[in-house]
C-alpha cells in the first residue's frame, strides 16, 4: 500500500511510524512533513488540493491520511474522494464539529450531551449579561478555528469584558463569541474510530496544556501527553454511551455522518465527564504517546473504516505506558528562538519531529515546537525515568520541557 500523509508535525511523524509498523505499507510519503519525518520518510511539498490530487494520481497513492483540522475543514477529504481517492478523514461537514464551536453546541444540546452551558451572542452588549449570568471564572470562546488561541478563562469581570471585545475583534469573532461555564475538574482525551455507525475508542491520553509545571504559565499547543490514563477507565462506558452514542446518531441526522477519527477532549467534573472540545483527528502531542503503543495495524483501521465494518473491531495495545515530552524553543508560545542546532541530540529516545528544518544538512530548529522524546515503560515511572534521562543529558538551555508530564494526580 502506498500512503500518503498530510501535515508537518510531530502527530504525522507518529502517524508516518505506524504506518512504518505496518505489514502491508509499501511506501510512506508525508507532505509537507519537515526535515525530521525526511530523515526517514519521503517529504513531498505538495501546495494546494490539484497538487495533491495530481501526485496522488501520477504515484498511485492507495490511501491519504490528513493529519491536522486546517485540511479537512477546508474541503480537501471532499475533493480527494470525489476524485475516487481513498481518505481518511471525516468530510468537511461532519467537521464542523470542530472548526463551528456553536455547530458542536447545537449538536450537543439538542442531544443531550453533557457539556459546559453556553450562550453564542452576537454582540458586546449581549457578552456581557451572560458574563454576569455565569459568574466567574467565566470561559469566552471565538466560533471559528482559532488554533488553539481562541479560548480565554477570564478570573474577574473587567478581563472578560476585554477577552470578549477582543474577540469581537476578530476574525475568528465573526460568527459570534460563546460565553460558557467554567467547568471544574481533570482534562483526558479520548478518540473514537468510527465508520459513522460503529465505534471503537483508543486508550485514553492526557495532554498538558501549559508551559509550566505544575499546569500554571500560558496554554501552548501542548507541552506533553501519557497514554494510557487509568484514572479515566472508569468513565468510558458513559463516555460512550452519553456522548459518543448520541453524537454519532446526531451526524447522520443531520446529514453528515462521521468517519474517521472523533477527538473528545473531556472535562471530568463531579458531576461526570463533560465534553470540552471535539476535534476531526488526532491529537498533538496526544498521538505522540498513544501510537507508539498501537499493535492493531493502522491499515487494517483505515480499510474498516472505509468498508463500514469498524462494528466488532478490537484495538490491540501494548500493556506499557508511554510518554511523551515535547522540547519547544526558548520563548515560546510568545516570540521564539529558530535555528537551534539539533544534530548534536542524544538520545535513547524515539524522536518525533515537528518545527524543524535542514540547513548545510544540519537539523535546526524553526518552530515553537520542535520535536518530543517517547519512550515506553512498564509503568509510567520507568517511561518517564527513560526519556528524562535523555533530557537530563540535554546541554541546549534554549530547548525548554516540563519536568512533570505523567505525574498529574487528576483528582477532583
Ligand atoms: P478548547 O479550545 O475549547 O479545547 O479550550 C482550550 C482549553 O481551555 C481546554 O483544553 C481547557 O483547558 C480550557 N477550557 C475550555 N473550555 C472550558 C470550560 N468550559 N471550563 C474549563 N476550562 C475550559
Ligand atoms: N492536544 C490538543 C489538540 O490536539 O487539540
Amino acid at each position: 500500500m502506498k500512503v500518503l500523509i498530510i501535515g508537518s508535525g510531530g502527530r504525522e511523524h507518529a502517524v508516518a511510524d505506524a504506518f512504518g509498523r505496518a505489514a502491508e505499507t509499501r511506501q510512506i510519503y508525508v507532505s509537507p512533513g519537515n526535515a525530521g519525518i525526511a530523515q526517514e520518510y519521503a517529504c513531498v511539498q505538495l501546495k494546494g488540493h490539484q497538487e495533491i490530487r495530481d501526485f496522488c494520481q501520477k504515484e498511485e497513492i492507495d490511501l491519504v491520511f490528513i493529519g491536522p483540522e486546517q485540511p479537512i475543514c477546508e474541503g480537501l477529504s471532499d475533493y480527494l474522494r470525489k476524485q475516487g481517492i481513498w481518505v481518511f478523514a471525516p468530510s468537511q461537514k461532519a467537521a464542523r464539529l470542530e472548526s463551528s464551536k456553536a455547530f458542536a453546541k447545537y449538536i450537543m444540546s439538542k442531544y443531550d450531551v453533557p457539556t459546559a452551558r453556553y450562550s453564542l451572542v452576537k454582540s458586546l452588549a449581549e457578552a456581557e449579561i451572560k458574563i454576569q449570568e455565569y459568574g466567574l471564572p467565566v470561559v469566552l470562546k471565538a466560533d471559528g478555528l482559532a488554533a488553539g488561541k481562541g479560548v480565554i478563562i477570564a478570573e474577574n469581570y473587567e478581563a472578560a469584558h476585554q477577552a470578549a471585545a477582543e474577540l469581537f475583534a476578530t476574525n475568528a469573532g465573526a460568527t459570534g463569541i460563546l460565553v460558557e461555564e467554567y467547568l471544574k475538574g481533570w482534562e483526558v482525551s479520548l478518540f473514537a474510530i468510527t465508520d459513522g455507525n460503529d465505534y471503537v475508542t483508543t486508550l485514553f491520553a492526557q495532554d498538558h496544556k501549559q508551559l509550566y509545571d505544575g499546569d500554571k504559565g500560558p496554554n501552548t499547543g501542548g507541552m506533553g501527553a501519557f497514554a494510557p490514563v487509568k484514572s479515566a477507565e472508569e468513565y468510558r462506558m458513559a463516555i460512550e454511551r452519553d456522548i459518543l452514542k448520541p453524537v454519532l446518531k446526531a451526524m447522520r441526522e443531520e446529514d453528515c455522518p462521521y468517519t474517521g477519527i472523533l477527538y473528545m477532549g473531556l472535562m471530568i467534573t463531579e458531576s461526570g465527564a463533560k465534553v470540552i472540545e471535539f476535534n476531526c483527528r488526532l491529537g498533538d502531542p496526544e498521538t505522540q504517546a498513544l501510537l507508539p503503543l498501537l499493535k492493531t495495524d493502522i491499515t487494517e483501521i483505515c480499510k474498516r473504516v472505509r468498508d463500514h465494518k469498524v462494528a466488532g473491531m478490537k484495538l490491540k495495545w501494548e500493556a506499557a505506558v508511554c510518554v511523551a515530552v515535547v522540547l519547544a524553543a526558548e520563548g515560546y508560545p510568545g516570540q521564539y528562538l529558530k535555528g537551534i542546532e539539533l544534530s548534536n541530540l542524544q538520545a535513547k529516545s524515539q524522536l518525533f519531529y515537528a518545527g524543524v528544518t535542514s540547513k548545510n544538512g544540519k537539523l535546526e530548529s524553526s518552530g515553537g515546537r520542535v520535536l518530543s522524546l517517547v519512550a515506553k515503560g512498564e509503568n509510567i515511572s520507568e517511561a518517564r525515568q527513560k526519556v528524562y534521562a535523555d533530557l537530563e543529558k540535554l546541554a541546549e538551555p534554549r530547548l525548554i520541557y516540563r519536568k512533570d508530564i505523567g505525574l498529574r494526580e487528576n483528582i477532583l
